[in-house]
């Protein structure tokens, strides 16, 4: 069955709600769990330690594949002629392409004014994506994408959609299938719109419940500082999942005084440069199912952990490295020891961002100034060369 070449939909008795005849696939998933004990010195982990999950090797050159084709072929069967999404980036390109390739839908799509880098825009613009910039950034973005499509009753794909996360699901068979099956000690995510770390938790609780794994690893969300929502509310304002009832004062509050600060969310990980994640509340979930934890990186580490991962691997762009800045952050802390097996999710890549890579890099002072200038950010050492 070509439907068993696609690394999500192989796994389709997992989350079984189309027929074969209805799926639509392009071959995503077909990813790699790779062992690398260059970053895994770098993030402070034994030899043999550290896997890299490079979800950049997916058709459109992210994760997000893996739930758009889940999210695409729900679409399909409900007979939808548009679907559209608010993004940073990603998600826009790979609707864009699912859009293009089978030309079952028209894809719409809205991203914040100068928050999307050139790589992504330029998979949007090639595919032939309805594009529209909006004043805003992702978050007033997202808010706009959920009138509109409701008002004109356009397909959203956003991972507020479940079936999006029903195909994100299949990243972590596939780490567990690398492993034979051995739960590692650790997954450590990126987090945005906390789509990935909700459908991983997801991911472990069914499956223990199905008897196929005895042991959930535990879960490390990483956000960006300057994008930090998630590591503020669970780790300054305890707030917890508490068996869904969790306190939603305490988020309402937070909201409200970010919307009378006027706070918007900033790092050069433009890829989760989100304050309002709209799976917040599956995201507690998963971190009370997975034992997790919630910590923040800023700009720096995060492009010092990517030029490792580009270094002793095939690299990423900003906000995937989160994930390995985060876990030399907590190796750093003692809540990782050097002994634990851990698994660091690369969401995107190395591609979907050259200018900021560039930049980091490059001895032209004006060309940095102007991309990373502003930033505080300090150029490569090349210490590692
Ligand atoms: N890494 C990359 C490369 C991303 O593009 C995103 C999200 C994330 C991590 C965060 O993942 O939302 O599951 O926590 N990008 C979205 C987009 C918002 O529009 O492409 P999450």
């Amino acid at each position: 069955n070509p439907l068993n070449f696609s690394g999500v939909w192989r796994f389709r008795s997992l989350f079984p709600y189309a027929s074969d005849e209805q799926i639509v696939t392009l071959g995503e998933g077909q990813t790699l769990l790779q062992q690398t004990d260059r970053v895994g010195q770098y993030v402070g982990l034994d030899s043999g330690k550290l896997h890299l999950q490079y979800e950049g090797m997916n058709p459109s050159g992210s994760f997000k594949d893996n739930g758009m084709t889940a999210a695409f072929t729900h679409a399909h069967i409900v007979g939808a002629k548009r679907a559209a999404c608010a993004s940073t980036g990603n998600t826009s390109a790979s609707l864009a392409m699912y859009c293009s390739v089978t030309q079952l839908m028209k894809a719409v799509i809205f991203i914040g004014s100068g928050k999307i880098s050139y790589g992504k825009l330029s998979q949007a613009l090639d595919y032939g994506a309805l594009t529209l910039q909006i004043s805003g950034d992702f978050d007033d973005a997202m808010a706009r994408v959920k009138e509109v499509t409701k008002d004109l009753g356009i397909y959203l794909v956003n991972s507020v959609n479940p079936f999006r996360l029903e195909g994100q699901k299949s990243v972590m068979f596939r780490v567990l299938e690398a492993l034979r099956w051995e739960p590692p000690d650790w997954i450590v995510v990126p987090g945005g719109n906390l789509g990935n770390s909700s459908a991983f938790g997801k991911a472990f609780a069914e499956l223990k419940e199905l008897g196929l794994i005895t042991r959930i690893p535990r879960l490390a969300v990483i956000n960006a500082a300057g994008a930090d929502t998630l590591d503020q509310l669970y780790n300054n304002h305890n707030l917890r999942w508490n068996g869904g009832r969790f306190d939603q004062k305490v988020i309402d509050g937070y909201y409200k005084n970010m919307d009378e600060t006027g706070a918007k969310a900033s790092t050069l990980a433009s890829a989760i440069e989100i304050n309002r994640p709209v799976n917040l509340t599956k995201c507690l979930r998963a971190l009370h199912d997975c034992d997790g934890v919630v910590r923040q990186v800023n700009d720096q580490e995060i492009m010092d952990a990517k030029s490792q991962v580009g270094a002793g691997g095939m690299g990423c762009e900003p906000a995937s490295a989160a994930s390995v800045a985060g876990a030399k952050m907590l190796r750093e802390e003692g809540v990782i020891a050097p002994s634990d097996r851990v698994v660091c999710i690369l969401t995107g890549h190395l591609l979907k961002d050259p200018n900021a890579t560039v930049a980091y890099h490059t001895t032209d002072q004006d060309y940095f100034n102007q991309v990373l200038g502003s930033r505080g950010v300090k150029r490569a050492a090349h210490a590692n060369r």
